[in-house]
């Protein structure tokens, strides 16, 4: 009798606990990474792949007061992204998100509304349209370059320096016309700052401890006036553009989206000059840091391979022979180029320049590989992560652009994401990459500067970019008329 009331109190409590667990949790949440510190970690994508050693590619952890979803692998982030598009098409919208985006007109880190689209859909065909017509100005700036490089022939160059210079006058020339020297040094010192300012400990502090935004903040008041000068240098280029604009022409970026904004038809969703604005300031932070960073990595690794570098000019050489400066490669045959899309390929996937892409945000409840998320739940896509995934990719860390042209070639990574929040400037940032590495290459010999630590470090410094390292190379003109 006593077993039996036991033995059914037992019975009672087992099913009474079943069942509260099923209230309290019907679902199935991606495992929890205990510990509150990953996100001071120094390498955080780095550090979020390590933890995906252990607890799986898709897991929890928490994040001040909530917990962010981290996918570490290219099916996880695909599932999420282009399968299930809808649900993770969304951006959280923090605090110093708000700091940054001239009361939410921004196109980076929008939320997705009827309005943000229409803001995506013109920022689009804008850069359609001046990647199609400005093709050859961007070609004679290549060649500028090259020639500039030429007067340095042999003498040690800092190559970052030059290429970021660079990528910043290309992205100026495609936003604003042609503009002065001193002018593209201006943006580009204010964006430099606006990046250092953002990418602080003491503003990104301030999304994970609220509290702290009541203290006073050096960090905030600089970038408060950071941003500040950001939308003076903007606004006097948009009233130039507005005074001096052609009936009938199209000179540049803002030229495209000033005209279109003028051609709207009425309705709810009428995009606004503030979007225009905040469109053009993506353009520049999303398109110089990123692609001159890739840039110089693909010197940095071409220095520690000069067999693969000798194969691209031999490349390049039996494409466009050996003439004289000015045959260029052309973009729209870069399929004849098959080591050089290879090696791009490769530096994007070890070096994928925006290596935790930006946080993405659910709309409505969803699943990644069989996992319940929650509605708004942040989401954060670790390409660094996935694009060292040794299921897909042998010895995922070394340097091989042959992986891509083997007879069964490697997948490509997924550096500008996936999605309808993928990269807009995709496209120009690969014209971009393709002609100045070819340009580069087909003039010049890349040198390490003679001494004992001639090399440059290939280890990553993370930030919102993946930085690339500060170091010398020393260019020798490929051809004797160039001497
Ligand atoms: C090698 C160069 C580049 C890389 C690796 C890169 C990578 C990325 C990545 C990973 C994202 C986040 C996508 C996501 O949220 O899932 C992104 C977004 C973005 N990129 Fe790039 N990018 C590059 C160049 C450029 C260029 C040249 C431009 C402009 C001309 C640009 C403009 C943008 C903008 C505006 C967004 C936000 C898109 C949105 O939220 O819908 N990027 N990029
Ligand atoms: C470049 O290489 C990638 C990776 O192998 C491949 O998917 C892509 O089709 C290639 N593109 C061209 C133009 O050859
Ligand atoms: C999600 O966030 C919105 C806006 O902050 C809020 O109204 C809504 O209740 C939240 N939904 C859930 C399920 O947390
Ligand atoms: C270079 O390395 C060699 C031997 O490793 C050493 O004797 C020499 O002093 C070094 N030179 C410089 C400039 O550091």
């Amino acid at each position: 009798m006593l077993l039996s009331v036991v033995l059914l109190l037992v019975l009672l409590a087992t099913f009474g606990w079943l069942w509260m667990r099923r209230t309290v949790s019907p679902y199935h949440f991606p495992p929890l990474v205990p510990g509150f510190l990953h996100f001071f970690q120094a390498d955080l994508p780095s550090h979020l792949l390590s933890l995906a050693q252990k607890h799986g590619p898709l897991y929890r952890v928490h994040f001040g007061m909530q917990d962010v979803v981290v996918l570490n692998s290219k099916k996880a982030i695909e599932e999420a992204l282009i399968k299930n598009w809808l649900d993770f098409s969304g951006r959280p919208q923090t605090f110093t998100h708000q700091v940054v985006s001239k009361d939410s007109h921004d196109l980076s880190l929008g939320d997705y509304t009827p309005l943000w689209k229409a803001q995506r859909k013109l920022a689009r065909s804008a850069l359609l349209y001046v990647q199609n017509t400005m093709e050859p100005i961007i070609e004679q700036m290549v060649q500028d370059l090259c020639k500039r490089l030429l007067a340095q022939a042999g003498s040690p160059v800092s190559i970052y320096e030059e290429l970021s210079m660079f990528t910043c006058s290309i992205i100026s020339s495609l936003s604003f016309g042609e503009k002065r020297e001193s002018e593209i040094q201006l943006f580009y010192n204010c964006i430099q700052e606006l990046m250092v300012a953002w990418d602080s400990w003491q503003i990104q502090i301030l999304d994970i401890l609220p509290i702290l935004r009541v203290f006073p903040n050096s960090g905030l008041r600089k970038l408060r006036q950071v941003v500040k000068k950001r939308d003076r240098i903007v606004q006097e280029q948009l009233t130039w553009h507005k005074e001096t604009m052609v009936e009938g022409q199209t000179r540049d970026l803002t030229d495209y989206m000033l005209q279109k904004l003028r051609e709207q038809a009425d309705g709810p969703n009428r995009l606004s000059e503030e979007h225009v604005h905040m469109t053009l300031v993506d353009m520049f932070i999303g398109g110089m840091e990123t692609t001159s960073s890739t840039l110089t990595w693909a010197v940095a690794f071409l220095l520690h391979h000069p067999e693969i570098q000798k194969r691209l000019q031999e490349e390049l050489d039996e494409e466009l022979g050996s003439g004289s400066l000015g045959s260029l490669p052309n973009y729209r045959d870069r399929d004849r180029f098959p080591l050089l899309n290879a090696t791009i390929t490769e530096v994007l996937r070890l070096r994928p320049a925006a290596p935790l892409a930006l946080p993405h945000y659910t709309r409505q409840p969803s699943t990644i590989c069989g996992f319940d998320i929650p509605k708004n739940t942040t989401v954060i896509p670790n390409l660094y992560g996935a694009h060292h995934d040794d299921s897909i990719w042998e010895q995922p860390y070394d340097f091989r652009p042959d992986r891509f042209l083997e007879p069964e070639p490697s997948q490509a990574g997924i550096p500008f994401s996936c999605g309808v929040r993928v990269c807009v400037g995709e496209a120009v940032a690969r014209f971009e990459l393709f002609l100045i590495l070819a340009q580069l290459l087909w003039t010049f010999k890349l040198l390490p500067v003679e001494g004992n630590h001639s090399l440059p470090s290939l280890k990553p410094k993370f930030g919102f970019i993946i930085k690339a390292p500060n170091f010398q190379v020393r260019l020798l003109p490929r051809r004797q008329e160039l001497e």
